[in-house]
């Protein structure tokens, strides 16, 4: 029997910040841990692949679609609240599908400090801890206490930060795993001068980074104590196009794109910035976002 809340042949576009990519064969929203379960185990049954989706700020699918289920955490994974504090640090429980910007203005009203170095990234509070965003210096795994995830037998566990194998954009957890809450340890402090520091992030970032175009951020890693930016800038690749997609000229990490591009287009000069850096640094960059192909499979061009 079909799960509530399940949404068929429903086209991608809008669920990612690219706004690119065919349709999904389904797409769910559980609002319950319950739920989640039961469309887990409705999608194994089929054999079909599941892909568990944040705010689609970091991910592009490909024009074919997803032939699977796509599932986005709803309400039930939205609480946002303090534990307690004491001695000098606040204890704050965070659901999965909380927005970021939505965490960073409520550490700026409530003034808990430590996470200030996520404002202006999108996306939900899953997704940055799946990719364990990182900015300015600072990485969300710095922050955690513990991560409460499903297993894919739909056991539910919290790990604590010592169990988490972190790296650079990843927690170390198995592909399959569901990232469901985190508990953060933060500081307490002024709220003005927490704004202050968001304040000056922002600044820099609206400074570097290109703004009223469709993207995903950073498309690929730093290599160790390199920029890719930077490489991909060197090798005199801002503004190449394929189709409607081109390098920002504003930051060369970002490949972007104004409403015309396929995702096609955005893969084809992925392939070709990676083998233009090649050729000129003898750099192999590597993609930071998760390019997904139909079958679910993460796809490096
Ligand atoms: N640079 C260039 N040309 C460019 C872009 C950058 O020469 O086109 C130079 C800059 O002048 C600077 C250096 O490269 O000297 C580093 O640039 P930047 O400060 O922009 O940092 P980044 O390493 O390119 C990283 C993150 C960003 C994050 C910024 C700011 C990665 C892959 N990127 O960028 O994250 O916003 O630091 O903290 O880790 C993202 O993950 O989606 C993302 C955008």
């Amino acid at each position: 029997m079909c799960p509530d809340r399940v949404e068929f042949n429903r086209p991608l576009a809008s669920l990612t910040t690219y706004g690119l990519g065919g349709q999904a064969w389904a797409v769910a929203r559980p609002d319950t841990v319950d739920q989640l379960r039961r469309l887990m185990a409705w999608a194994a049954a089929r054999h079909w692949p599941v892909f568990v989706l944040g705010g689609g700020s970091n991910v592009l699918f490909s024009d074919q679609g997803f032939q699977g289920l796509i599932i986005r955490l709803g309400r039930g994974f939205q609480r946002l609240e303090a534990l307690g504090a004491d001695s000098g640090r606040v204890v704050v429980s965070v659901g999965a599908a909380v927005k970021t910007p939505l965490l960073v203005a409520r550490c700026r009203e409530w003034g808990w400090a430590g996470l200030e170095f996520l404002a202006g990234i999108p996306g939900v509070v899953g997704g940055a801890l799946a990719m364990n965003a990182g900015a300015s210096g600072g990485e969300i795994v710095d922050a955690v206490s513990s991560v409460e995830v499903m297993w894919a037998d739909g056991r539910v566990r919290r790990l604590a930060r010592t169990d988490l194998k972190p790296d650079y954009r990843g927690l170390g957890l198995p592909d399959d795993a569901v990232i469901l809450g985190a508990v953060f340890d933060l500081t307490p402090d002024d709220p003005p001068a927490i704004k202050a520091r968001i304040r000056d992030i922002m600044v820099r970032r609206s400074q570097g980074q290109p703004r009223g175009v469709k993207s995903a951020g950073c498309v690929f890693k730093n290599p160790s104590g390199e920029s890719a930016g930077r490489l991909i800038d060197r090798a005199g690749l801002k503004g190449a196009a394929e189709g409607g997609a081109f390098v920002s000229p504003k930051h060369a990490n970002f490949i972007v794109h104004r409403g015309r591009a396929s995702s096609a287009d955005v893969t084809r000069l992925i392939r070709r910035v990676k083998d233009e850096v090649a050729r000129r640094h003898g750099c192999e960059l590597e993609t930071e976002i998760k390019i997904i192909d139909p079958t679910g499979k993460r796809m490096e061009p």
